[in-house]
């Protein structure tokens, strides 16, 4: 399926099951905003579960926090975002819409990258077995061409964000020919500075001095909790603090359903450690954040790193792990090397020391920090876009074929866990089949459903994701078996009842995914 295709198609089955809803719908939306569906909300709180059992009960040295959203307003002065959380904007005369100055450039990078891999899957096909793709990159003038515009856009494109120069990134696109995707024109507005925070008042008296802000990323809340928590907590260095919560940011483009939001959820982990170490850290995060992507068992093709062009105020080397999306590979997780900048940032602004005294060295000294910080519905998105598919399956009518529509979502973050079906809702069937239900859901969120036909209620399972359907039939009276039906190959065994919990339990184990 065409990717834009499949990503609307995703998106419409998102409300049509109770996934993803627009907030406030009823009044025609709230740009970037979305409320989650029963669906969406199991399907988060698992995502949310695999990485706290990942981060946290995982690792030793890893714990918990639950910051506040809202914090003193200086933490924002010292962490740099009242000055430095900005982004380039820039307007299209005739559409009237907005866009970030730094996206259009990189959204025609992805372009030519795109046309250079059509060059070469061109080429693939042409030569076949006899392809060599490392000497056709090196010798093909057009593929040439392609990746010299490349180098120079990307070079032009760093030293503008990297100067902030505004002026430099108008010109670029101006020398690219960007068009506005809406109205197709090149009347574009200059590019002007757009801080992302959303402020508002405190108390009952507005002024100044009462403005806060809600927070655009949950890591201050670690900062100024350093030092409580690693007295509480008993930590040494080298530790970690992780915090699940919102985020806030006024997003000039919004357009990409819940990739891009105005509110959203953030699963961060600040890693102290001794100055010095941190590349080392910085390394083995990287490395361990994206075995985490990849023990989901979707195609490694889904995942690439990629270093930023432009750094961020706070940070001394950053990287993504970008996810294919649909609409293309963009970053899913940020892996930043943010030296002291933070906590020596606190420190001036509060006038409190935020040291560690380590007993190894005898001295003391403010840790540097590795963060990795992943968006919680960004990751929503991402599972769902890789688990989606639309597959011909035969159906009861000889020789027929039909369409289903199948979440192959790993089993752990499926929204249920199984589905209780009695083929029939009579004959004792349905009296059977709550007697296992009722046992099931004590474990594992399981679905109990005795109306339509039985193909009808698979293909309901299939369509949110839920990976096994135990169906109780005549046979289940007599002989205490039922079937197991697995989602993906549909494929069926005949089990005895007083297995099934057994084997329920044994599908999924959560060692599977931590170990
Ligand atoms: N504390 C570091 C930080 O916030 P970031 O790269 O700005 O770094 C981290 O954000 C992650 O948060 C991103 O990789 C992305 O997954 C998620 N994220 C950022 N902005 C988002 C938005 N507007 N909507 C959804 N997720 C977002």
């Amino acid at each position: 399926m065409a990717a834009p295709d499949l990503f609307r198609d995703l998106v419409a089955h998102c409300k049509e099951y109770g996934f993803v809803f627009p907030s406030s719908e009823i009044y025609d939306g709230l740009g970037a905003v979305y409320d989650y569906g029963h669906n969406g909300v199991e399907l988060k709180n698992n995502i949310r579960d695999y990485w706290w059992r990942s981060m946290v009960h995982v690792h030793e040295n890893i714990v918990g926090l639950d910051a506040a959203i809202f914090m003193h307003p200086t933490v924002w002065k010292a962490s740099g975002h009242v000055d430095a959380f900005q982004d380039p904007l820039i307007d299209n005369r005739d559409s009237k819409k907005r866009y970030r100055a730094d996206t259009l450039v990189e959204d025609f990078l992805t372009r030519l990258e795109e046309k250079m891999e059509k060059e070469i899957e061109r080429a693939r096909k042409r030569f076949g077995e006899r392809f060599d793709e490392a000497f056709f990159r090196k010798t093909n003038a057009r593929i040439q061409e392609l990746e010299q515009q490349l180098n120079t856009v990307r070079q032009r494109l760093q030293e503008a964000l990297e100067a902030n120069d505004w002026g430099a990134l108008r010109q670029l696109i101006d020398d690219c020919g960007i068009v506005d995707p809406v109205s197709g024109t090149r009347n574009w507005t200059e590019v002007r500075q757009f801080n992302l925070m959303f402020a508002t008042q405190l108390g009952a008296v507005s002024g100044e001095s009462d403005t806060v802000y809600l927070r655009p990323e949950t890591a201050q809340g670690i900062y100024v909790n350093f030092l409580n928590v690693q007295k509480t907590s008993r930590l040494k260095i080298p530790f970690g603090i992780a915090q699940v919560g919102k985020a806030f940011r006024n997003e000039i483009v919004a357009r990409q359903f819940i990739f891009r939001m105005r509110e959203f959820e953030q699963m961060e982990m600040q890693f102290f450690v001794r100055p010095g170490t941190e590349q080392y850290w910085y390394e083995e995060w990287k490395q361990r954040r994206m075995a985490w992507h990849r023990r989901l068992g979707f195609s490694h093709e889904y995942y690439r790193f990629k270093d930023h062009l432009k750094l961020a105020h706070y940070a001394k080397a950053a990287c993504d792990i970008e996810f294919r999306f649909p609409f293309g590979y963009k970053e899913l997780e940020g892996i930043h090397s943010r030296g002291d900048y933070d906590l020596s940032n606190h420190q001036k602004y509060s006038g409190k020391k935020l040291q560690y005294f380590d007993p190894d060295l005898g001295d003391s000294y403010v840790p540097y920090v590795v963060e990795t910080s992943i968006g919680l519905d960004r990751m929503v998105l991402a599972v769902l876009s890789a688990a989606y598919c639309e597959e011909e399956v035969p159906t009861a009518e000889e020789g027929e074929q039909a369409t289903r529509v199948v979440l192959k979502l790993p089993a752990i973050l499926a929204p249920v866990k199984v589905a209780v079906l009695p083929l029939v809702a009579r004959d004792g069937l349905p009296e059977a089949a709550r007697k296992i239900f009722d046992r099931l859901k004590l474990m594992v969120h399981c679905h109990y459903e005795e109306k339509d036909t039985i193909g009808r209620r698979y293909r309901r399972q299939d369509a949110i994701g839920t990976p096994f359907a135990i169906t109780i039939d005549q046979q289940t009276i007599s002989d205490e078996t039922v079937t197991l039906r697995y989602r993906d190959t549909m494929h069926q065994d005949r089990i005895p009842v007083r297995a099934v919990e057994q084997i329920v339990q044994e599908k999924l184990d959560w060692r599977q995914w931590l170990a």
